[in-house]
């Protein structure tokens, strides 16, 4: 596991926004896990496009999955990763359309969109490169605590702590869903061929601590990431909470 440390928000987002430009220029083909939340979104994904815009790399060979989705909103609810991806990333590169993937938090029936997400996930060959953020309670993706690391794409019912997090981004809390679809949930995740995460903020210095210091285990999900063999973690000194 390769630990990144970097001052702020700002070069954490370079440094990642690197890694994930060189993969797509030197790949024929490579499959993205893409991820949403405050801390891989906005800044990435803006330099990602700003480099699209300045040095024309493309995305066309590109495909990409996302980690997670609400269940039940509209593709058109600022809130839904959909539209968040669309909004901030995929309007503005070359990705076709039918490349893009994301889970369907309004499918009539959730489990039989898990299946079929893994189904593409699998048809596609894996994942090559994984983004994930670091959830205040040790989620990745909306894989909460409790987790088997065995799951595939699946429900979930997001813990209260997550739900708490995560209302900064809705009017009231209550608006906040309780369900979502994860992608993996860990085993996928974990089959990917090389994982950054991104950590940042002061919020996260708990959890970070929590991570460097925890044995493997599903009371704290991100720990399974010290068993996969190509891990980069990029964090930022608020997170690190050193002067
Ligand atoms: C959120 C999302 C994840 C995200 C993680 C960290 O709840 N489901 O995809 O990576 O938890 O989020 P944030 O960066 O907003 O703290």
């Amino acid at each position: 596991m390769k630990i990144i440390q970097t001052e702020n928000y700002q070069d954490m987002s370079n440094h990642a926004a690197n890694m994930i430009l060189d993969r797509v220029k030197t790949a024929n083909n490579i499959t993205l896990g893409l991820a949403t939340g405050g801390t891989p979104p906005k800044k990435l994904y803006d330099l990602l496009v700003k480099e699209y815009n300045d040095r024309s790399v493309s995305y066309r060979h590109v495909t990409s999955f996302n980690l997670d989705e609400y269940i039940g909103l509209a593709k058109e609810n600022k809130n839904s990763y959909y539209y968040y991806m669309y909004n901030y990333f995929f309007q503005y590169i070359d990705i076709p359309k039918e490349q893009i993937y994301l889970p369907d938090g309004l499918h009539d029936n959730p489990s039989v969109a898990c299946q079929q997400y893994d189904q593409s996930i699998l048809k596609n060959g894996g994942i090559d490169v994984q983004l994930l953020g670091l959830g205040e309670n040790g989620h990745i993706g909306f894989n909460e605590p409790g987790s088997s690391f065995d799951e595939k794409t699946h429900i979930v019912e997001l813990a209260d702590s997550t739900r708490e997090a995560n209302a900064r981004f809705f009017d009231d809390i209550t608006e906040v869903p309780t369900k979502a679809i994860t992608m993996g949930g860990i085993s996928t995740i974990m089959k990917s061929k090389e994982i950054i995460m991104l950590v940042s903020g002061e919020n996260k210095k708990e959890a970070f601590s929590t991570f460097l210091s925890t044995d493997v285990t599903n009371h704290f999900p991100a720990s399974i990431l010290k068993e996969h063999p190509n891990v980069t973690i990029i964090v930022d000194q608020d997170a690190l909470g050193e002067e």
